[in-house]
């Protein structure tokens, strides 16, 4: 086996046990907070995939979900922040109870612009739920209500994280090697 993603990983980082205990947790806070609302998970394709597979059926009261593609005009490790619209959502939201459910939360602009966009359509409300977190390279304000963890400024692939679109089907997270990224 020769093309195998990993060669490709320099260190694991979250194990697929590691990453179920993070997704149970938040399944579980947002059980309890949603008992009483109309819950709307909004997925932003792609790298939320596998969180969002895995979130929803860890939250014990009916959810409705819906996704949304963005792209962020970025390319390699960088997002620019000038955020545009690839799928939209196919509902109206009044009513609403959204929790925006991301893979990472890196510099915040794209969340800080769906989250703008989504409350200017009046929900009832709208959080926040991450499963990576690197608050230091944070560049514009956000609150994520609901997080798996924070990490240290790095970059990782996996569990729906890509770099140049690919290793998103590792099924834990981890560090690429450097000469992977070329230079
Ligand atoms: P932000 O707008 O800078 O917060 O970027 C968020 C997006 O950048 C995420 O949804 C990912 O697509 C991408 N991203 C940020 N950090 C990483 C990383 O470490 N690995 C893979 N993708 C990342
Ligand atoms: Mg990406």
């Amino acid at each position: 086996m020769k093309n195998t993603m990993e060669k490709d990983i320099q260190e694991v980082l979250y194990s697929e046990e590691q990453i179920q205990e993070m997704v149970e947790r938040v399944g579980e806070e947002i059980t309890r907070d949603y008992a009483d609302k109309n819950l709307l998970l909004v997925s932003v394709l792609k790298g939320s995939v596998a969180f969002m597979a895995d979130l929803m059926r860890a939250i014990r009261i009916p959810a409705r979900i819906d996704f949304m593609s963005v792209s962020s005009y970025g390319s390699g490790t960088k997002t620019s922040g000038v955020v545009k619209i690839i799928k939209d959502l196919d509902i109206n939201l009044e009513g609403y109870d959204i929790v925006i459910v991301e893979d990472i939360l890196d510099s915040g602009k794209t969340l800080r612009y769906l989250i703008d966009l989504l409350r200017s359509r009046n929900p009832a409300s709208v959080e926040i739920c991450t499963l990576f977190d690197k608050p230091e390279r944070r560049e514009v304000d956000v609150y994520a209500k609901y997080k798996g963890c924070e990490i240290p400024d790095a970059f990782i692939v996996g569990y729906g994280l890509d770099y140049d679109e690919k290793y998103r089907n590792l099924p834990y997270v981890g560090i690429l090697k450097p000469e992977v990224y070329g230079a």
